[in-house]
């Protein structure tokens, strides 16, 4: 059951091509346009395949290779089709496409499955356009509520509710599908752990537990020339002093612990002001929950601090908080068993990345399934896999689908 090179090179050019602007790279964000034309050809091509298709309420597709047996048991697989800004051509479709390529090569080769397959294009899972995260598969699990995302606007300041809307979708009735009997997601490494040590496939035992944060700094907007430096209430001046300690603290905590200082918009962004306000992000991840935890209350502690020093107000609004999440044993162990049937060289690994699969896993029996990232480059539009290793993934999830479904 191989996989064609030319044939994974086609249908990744061609969905990462459906982009809101010309690139570099593919920025594909939630509820755009280049958002809704990609889900639409999507489930033209799942119906293209014979696949039963539908949208959720809120943008989700869905498409079902109907089993002959039971069809009412569904094997799932997917990823999200949104990108961040200037992304790759591989975070979260390599999941829909070699999702596809996987299913239509089962179809070629044994038939219809027993059970019934399903390929998920999630609305949302970056959190790019708008300050929420796993939008699509939390609304699978009805998890999603109407009040996170109603007062929320894009950086143009276009409100969510209105972007779904223009989209033709709409809240749905918060319930959750009970019907996927296991989530199996393909997706690159996004690190370079597999490729320095050598390896095509990872086995993800576990994902990393995440914060995100919005902290805005407020001073005093004031004039450039005149304000002597003692006068000064400059919100960049004591970012950068929150920035680099923060930043101090995590490399002494040393790995896995990761922090990133990723946003920063100063106000009024201009040559010949005292910057009076400053919004930034903050982004940490570990894989233990209860390190996590004490690591950012310190944080918090030691910016209140150095703001209150500087003279400076601070808010901070911790807006996600997602804890670590373990893969399902008995997937990760199905995994297992494809790879060294098919003597594919793999590792089980935790993923620093968020996924779909970690809002999966606490309700379904869920697994993932990693390909090396060239230079452990992603969230860049020079975000690479070898099409050969491309194949292999594809490969190990058609497999493990097969193992599931058939
Ligand atoms: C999602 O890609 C993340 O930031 O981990
Ligand atoms: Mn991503
Ligand atoms: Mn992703």
């Amino acid at each position: 059951m191989d996989i064609e090179v030319g044939e994974v090179r086609q249908i990744m050019d061609w969905l990462s091509s459906i982009s809101d602007d010309t690139g570099p790279g593919t920025t594909r964000l939630l509820y755009s346009p280049s958002w809704l034309k990609a889900q639409q050809e999507l489930k033209a091509k799942f119906e293209l395949l014979g696949m039963e298709c539908r949208f959720d309420a809120v943008g989700n597709l869905f498409g079902t290779l109907v089993g002959s047996k039971s069809p009412e048991r569904k094997i799932a697989t997917g990823s999200h089709v949104d990108t961040v800004v200037r992304g790759g051509k591989l975070d979260g479709q390599l999941g829909i496409f070699g999702g596809y390529l996987a299913v239509k090569k089962l179809l070629e080769t044994y038939g219809r499955p027993k059970k019934s397959l399903e390929i998920i294009s999630m609305a949302e899972e970056e959190g790019s356009r708008f300050p929420y995260v796993f939008w699509g598969s939390k609304n699978i699990f009805g998890l999603a509520k109407k009040e996170d995302v109603e007062a929320l606007k894009d950086g143009q300041g276009v409100g969510f509710v209105e972007a779904m809307r223009s989209c033709g979708f709409d809240f749905g009735d918060g319930r959750a599908r009970t019907d996927i009997e296991a989530f199996v997601e393909l997706h690159i490494e996004q690190g370079n752990f597999l490729e320095e040590e050598n390896y095509t496939v990872g086995v993800v035992s576990s994902i990393v537990g995440q914060k995100r944060y919005n902290i805005t700094l407020k001073g005093e907007a004031n004039h450039a020339g005149t304000t002597l430096m003692r006068y000064r209430k400059d919100t960049v001046e004591c970012m950068s002093r929150i920035i680099t300690h923060c930043l101090d603290k995590a490399k002494a905590a040393g790995d896995p612990l990761v922090l990133t200082f990723g946003k920063v918009v100063p106000k009024p962004n201009t040559v010949n002001v005292v910057p009076g306000e400053t919004l930034f992000t903050m982004d940490c991840r570990h894989t233990n929950a209860a390190f996590l935890q004490d690591f950012t209350a310190l944080l918090e502690a030691d910016m209140r601090d150095i703001a209150a020093k500087g003279g400076i107000g601070i808010e901070i609004d911790n807006w996600m908080n997602e804890k670590p999440v373990a893969m399902d044993s008995k997937i990760v162990g199905f995994i297992e068993c494809v790879c060294q049937d098919r003597k594919l060289n793999y590792k089980v690994m935790h993923s620093g990345a968020g996924h779909d699969s970690q809002i999966f896993a606490p309700r379904v029996p869920t697994g993932m399934i990693f390909v090396p990232s060239i230079r452990g480059v992603s969230h860049n539009p020079a975000e690479d896999t070898k099409v050969e290793d491309l194949c292999v993934g594809i490969k190990a999830l058609a497999y493990t689908l097969h193992e599931l479904a058939y």
